[in-house]
């Protein structure tokens, strides 16, 4: 068998990280570059502070925790700070959209590309339905607080915890519709929500420490209770296997069962990983953008949870009701009710619609690489990924109509936390086999952070309910025989490696001037085959010739043609150095071959990286293939310089967005 059969059925086969991110500059990158590290800030404080905070906060403290909660925010924030550390390194490498999904394309190959990304179409997709359903309870709540007449007729239909929704479909139809059909939903209007709750959050903490009673904090640590039945956490059942004890809530294990619940809160700084291609020099704004918005959300909600316990006895609330507004009027302060239901409903309006991008551009990504229908990843005329909002938007409508997903929040946790473990095993993976790829943002003390977010990450899994693992256990499943029926067939990568062989031998300058290590390469017969691949296009303006189109960017150390390179209009500026400018691999990784480069040893990466993603243009390579276009060699249209003139918008944050700086390479750069 050979090399190129085995990899074809491979199933690791492994997404070569300068083809992930070799578009950025050129054909396979078709978003519009919207955002800055201060609007990745507001997008993550957009998509973080939502039912988490005003809903299962309150509901945690009351039934697992006490006020203890406090702690449990801690950890949760802590936990999620470590996993964004991996985040922010892997977003520095590999600004794409894909997030958890890319990285681990990279760093595994495909099939725990697909396991990862299964996963995260679970978070967002449940997150979607669970916060619009939250939204309808609250929108309801509000109008009731606020004295507007309900007609009769909608009374069973609004504020539904199951069932059919009003509230809650007409929240998702009307996003999806303004995401899909690029509406010019203003940046600037994100900014106006998001600070609105901010205001909300700074108003319900400094009214609640005006309320604080530190005699409502005794005991911190309630004395455990016997745990409900349906609330038993994997580690109870494991604990209980071994030692015979019985699952509990409050005391010390409930403030660590809290924990995961609370992680809740947290979610949504792992999806501004997802904007890294829209973003301006994403690999380090990227970064900054998340770990500063978790930093801000880590004290908010500790603010938020102090104010909240102090002010009234977790004992004497009602479970039932949102602990937050039943504190509140606890203490006299009603008209806090009505704010928080102004702020909630704000709040829960940006959460959604961040969640609906970040699961668009998910399953865009999944959809351009072949493991779903490519067809999704088809882009309308302004450049909006609207297919793939539509079919996930339609999914997310389906699933809040017809299942109890408010029972589900823990779902999309564990989705969330499978995303964080793959994550900081793909960090220790990356560092070990490409210690060479420029990190604008590395992980303090690596390997040993990364292996304390897996240690912690899983810890907190365990704290799930075996329901929700017993749920996500068939999810997983599902996903796999997808992938065994579908996406194994159809992915570009088995397309990339059935490409058919050259007809013609091996030209001359394949062998020309390689850098170090390139002899490696060539010695190795398949990787020739891919390297002297001849361009359909025939002779092109890169090398003068189609061979030397493939292979003689390996000599151009200044990268004057960079990927995406039209045979017919070439790229009038040289790519930027980037991301990764002025590093030692700085030329090879984007301008030159990367089989010419020698940057991959012989061995399982050899011919999978002899091709050179940059040198081959549209021709021959299927990723940089339209979905739309017939066939996966049939070019892309960003790259022979649609790009270049395309005035379409890639975003829902159309119209604003900023000029593009100057590309550090020289000259200025569209994406
Ligand atoms: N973090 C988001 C929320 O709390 C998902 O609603």
């Amino acid at each position: 068998m050979t090399w190129d059969i085995r990899m074809r059925n491979n199933m690791f086969r492994r997404l070569p990280v300068e083809q992930a991110t070799g578009r950025l500059y050129g054909g396979r990158h078709r978003l519009r570059v919207v955002y800055r590290t201060r609007d990745l800030i507001v997008l993550g404080l957009g998509v973080m502070i939502g039912s988490g905070i005003f809903k299962i906060s309150g509901q945690q403290a009351a039934t697992t925790a006490g006020p203890a909660v406090i702690i449990s925010f801690l950890i949760a924030g802590g936990v999620c700070l470590l996993a964004a550390l991996s985040y922010a390194e892997l977003s520095s490498i590999i600004p794409v959209a894909g997030s958890a999904y890319s990285f681990s394309y990279v760093a595994f190959g495909e099939v725990w590309a697909w396991v990862v990304g299964w996963a995260l179409v679970l978070e967002l997709l449940l997150a979607a339905s669970v916060v619009a359903r939250a939204w309808s309870l609250y929108a309801t709540q509000a109008l009731a607080d606020f004295g507007v007449p309900v007609p009769d007729w909608l009374g069973g239909i609004i504020g539904q915890e199951k069932g059919f929704d009003l509230f809650a479909l007409g929240i998702l139809v009307l996003l999806i519709t303004m995401l899909a059909t690029g509406s010019r939903m203003s940046l600037r209007s994100l900014w106006f929500m998001v600070m609105a709750k901010l205001i909300v959050i700074g108003l319900v903490i400094a009214t609640g420490l005006k309320f604080f009673h530190p005699g409502n904090l005794k005991p911190f640590v309630p004395p455990a209770q016997p745990a409900p039945q349906d609330a038993q956490t994997v580690l109870d059942a494991l604990l209980g296997a071994v030692t015979g004890s019985r699952p509990e809530v409050f005391g010390i294990w409930g403030v660590f069962a809290a924990a995961p619940a609370i992680a809740f809160a947290y979610i949504g700084f792992d999806l501004i990983a997802t904007t890294a291609e829209e973003t301006d020099d994403a690999p380090r704004a990227v970064p900054r953008g998340m770990i500063t918005s978790l930093l801000i959300a880590v004290v908010l909600y500790v603010g938020v949870a102090v104010a909240m316990v102090g002010m009234v006895s977790f004992k004497d609330v009602d479970a039932g009701k949102p602990l937050l507004a039943a504190a509140f009027s606890g203490v006299g302060a009603d008209s806090m009710g009505k704010i928080i239901d102004i702020g909630a409903v704000i709040a829960l309006t940006t959460v959604i619609l961040v969640v609906l991008i970040s699961l668009t551009r998910v399953v865009f990504s999944m959809s351009r690489d072949g493991l779903l229908p490519r067809p999704i990843a088809g882009m309308s005329r302004y450049k909006v990924p609207s297919r793939a909002t539509l079919v996930a938007g339609g999914a997310a409508v389906v699933m809040s109509q017809t299942i109890d997903v408010l029972t589900l929040e823990q779902m999309v946790v564990i989705g969330t936390l499978f995303a964080f473990l793959f994550v900081a095993a793909s960090v220790l993976a990356l560092r070990r086999d490409r210690p060479d790829l420029h990190r604008p943002f590395r992980v303090p003390a690596a390997p040993l952070t990364a292996v304390a977010t897996i240690v912690a990450t899983a810890w907190l899994m365990l704290n799930l309910k075996v329901q929700t693992w017993g749920y996500f256990t068939v999810w997983m499943a599902v996903g796999m025989v997808l992938y065994l029926i579908y996406g194994r067939r159809k992915s570009q990568m088995r397309l990339l490696l059935d490409a058919p062989a050259p007809e013609r031998p091996v030209a001359a300058p394949m062998v020309a001037a390689p850098p170090p290590g390139g002899g490696a390469f060539l010695a190795a017969p398949q990787t020739a085959s891919w390297q002297s691949a001849p361009a359909p296009y025939g002779p092109g303006p890169r090398g003068g010739q189609a061979s030397g189109g493939y292979l003689g960017l390996g000599q151009q150390a200044s990268g004057a043609h960079g990927p995406g390179v039209s045979p017919a209009e070439p790229r009038q500026s040289p790519p930027p150095a980037g991301p990764y400018p002025a590093g030692r691999h700085s030329s090879g990784q984007y301008s030159a071959g990367t089989g010419s480069t020698g940057q991959y040893p012989v061995g399982r990466h050899s011919g999978q990286y002899s091709h050179d993603p940059a040198a081959s243009g549209p021709a021959t390579d299927p990723y940089t293939a339209d979905p739309d276009a017939p066939g996966p060699y049939s070019g892309d249209p960003a790259a022979s310089g649609q790009y270049a003139a395309d005035p379409g918008h890639s975003g829902p944050w159309q119209g604003e967005e900023h000029p593009e700086p100057p590309s550090p390479g020289g000259g200025r750069h569209r994406r």
